[in-house]
């Protein structure tokens, strides 16, 4: 209604008197009345007026649609907003370079091996280390030297005939060594209107081996999803089909797994035409590279010391370096601050805390809640950080890198006790025992939580240094 009323106030002055030709009052009144009509109808359709509720009732901050100005926040506030939640939202891969950080090091070994060596690659890493962001900018700048390149995402039950049929879609017929041009008419079609029903891994090949013209990357992503023996036995036959033609066509699979057999393994005959590239942790400068990204683009600025604890919890996962990041920086932004402090970090570690909680089975939460009392922190802190491996498996002495002053035989024993609890599981080895987290999340879960619990302990000075170094 005020803006309305403001909106009516501003007509009213802005109303010059007729002077001439004056028209009746009638007619006047009538105008007045389908201008007012106008106003009100346009007023309703950039802002649609908030049901009666109480005003602390949370709503959406901005609209969906209009990028503007969003109610009751200043329009510096509101666009760093809009801009961060781009820059350092989580839960999507990075498909621009502007906001991709590091990694220069991985992507001229990855170039170098595409098209120096022509060989196939295979990258693996944990869950959340950036390999589809990588593949991602890796298509961006192959397309810029005029690759052709096709991006295809693995799925429980991707079957190798689905999966290239919709790959083949993407790579037009004009390629084939053995098309004419002339023939084709308007539609030129794709590789696939060559493929019989049906085809195996030996047609496949003949026929991409067939490109001319250009080089083509096919990228397979999160490959470890693909459950099917005979996809994979099928994919690996291709690589070795393509490799013995020569062909221009060059194959990528990512997905997680701690080393190049974990996801090709089991077929040997393949392994001299495959590279494997494992993606590292970011490096401090490269955790530093991705805050200073979104501290460019939103005009925001955080704290030397609200860096330093963001790196030290993400635990160079480029993952949680955009989870905590996004949250201490919204928490500043709530606070109408462009300043991202220490404490923001802090009361957003509350929030991560909570939300990898709600990943876990309760039972699970429940049995591993002894674990965290002050006594057992140490311990379960670095259990938790030694877990954070592609496959999530390590050794006591893995764990025992990471805690100071633990002997050997306390380690052991509260490993085994954890897995007592149901809490890790345990595998008997040659060289040693070694242990598990039941769930995924759990690891994540634990450090924060313990670095949470011991900022409650730390009342008096924050503790930048044990929490999660
Ligand atoms: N180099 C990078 N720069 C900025 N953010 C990144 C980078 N690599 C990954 N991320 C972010 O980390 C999260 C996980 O990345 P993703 O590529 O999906 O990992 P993975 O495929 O290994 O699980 C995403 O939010 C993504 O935006
Ligand atoms: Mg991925």
């Amino acid at each position: 209604m005020a803006f309305w009323n403001r909106i009516v106030g501003w007509f009213r002055r802005g109303t010059k008197p007729a002077e001439q030709g004056r028209p009746d009052r009638a007619e006047l009144m009538e105008r007045r009345r389908a201008r007012q009509a106008a106003l009100e109808a346009r007023a309703a359709e950039a802002q649609p007026a908030p049901p009666a509720i109480d005003s602390n009732f949370p709503t959406f901050r901005s609209s969906a649609v209009d990028r503007g100005m969003s109610r009751g926040e200043t329009s510096r506030l509101a666009k760093a907003r809009l801009t961060l939640r781009d820059v350092f939202t989580p839960a999507q891969p990075v498909t621009e370079r502007s906001k991709f950080a590091g990694r220069l090091a991985v992507l001229a070994r990855l170039i170098e091996i595409l098209e120096d060596q022509r060989s196939h690659v295979v990258i693996y890493g944990e869950r959340g280390i950036g390999k589809t962001s990588l593949v991602h900018i890796l298509a961006d700048i192959a397309r810029e030297s005029r690759y052709v390149v096709v991006y295809a995402s693995c799925g429980a039950f991707s079957s190798f005939e689905d999966i290239f049929r919709a790959v083949l879609r993407d790579i037009p017929q004009l390629y084939l060594r053995d098309t004419d041009p002339t023939a084709l008419g308007e539609n030129p079609g794709s590789v696939a209107d060559r493929l019989s029903d049906g085809f195996d891994a030996r047609q496949l090949g003949e026929l991409l081996s067939q490109v001319t013209g250009t080089r083509v990357i096919v990228i397979l992503d999160e490959y470890d999803r693909a459950e099917s023996d005979q996809f994979r036995q099928s994919v690996a036959e291709l690589i070795k089909n393509l490799s013995d033609r020569a062909a221009s066509v060059q194959l990528v699979l990512a997905g997680v797994a701690s080393n190049l057999q974990q996801l090709i393994g089991y077929i040997p005959s393949i392994r001299r035409n495959i590279i494997g590239l494992p993606m590292p942790r970011l490096s401090s400068e490269e955790v530093r590279s991705l805050i200073r990204i979104g501290e460019k683009s939103a005009g925001v600025a955080f704290d030397e010391d609200a860096a330093k604890a963001i790196e030290a919890l993400s635990n160079g996962s480029p993952y949680l370096v955009r989870l905590v990041s996004h949250h201490s920086s919204m928490i500043a932004l709530d606070a109408e601050r462009m300043r991202i402090e220490l404490s923001d970090v802090w009361a957003a570690l509350e929030k991560v805390v909570d939300e990898a909680a709600s990943r876990i089975d309760p039972r699970l939460l429940s049995a591993v809640e002894p674990f965290l009392q002050p006594q057992h922190r140490a311990v379960i802190h670095a259990a938790a950080r030694a877990a954070s491996t592609p496959d999530g498996w390590f050794s006591p002495e893995d764990a025992l890198s990471l805690c100071e002053n633990c002997p050997p035989e306390r380690m052991l024993k509260e490993l085994n006790e954890l897995t007592l609890a149901g809490v890790t599981e345990r595998a008997a080895e040659s060289e040693g025992a070694r242990y598990r987290f039941r769930e995924e999340p759990l690891p994540t879960y634990l450090w924060m939580r313990v670095a949470r619990d011991s900022l409650d302990l730390d009342t008096v000075t924050p503790p930048t240094r044990s929490v999660a170094s």
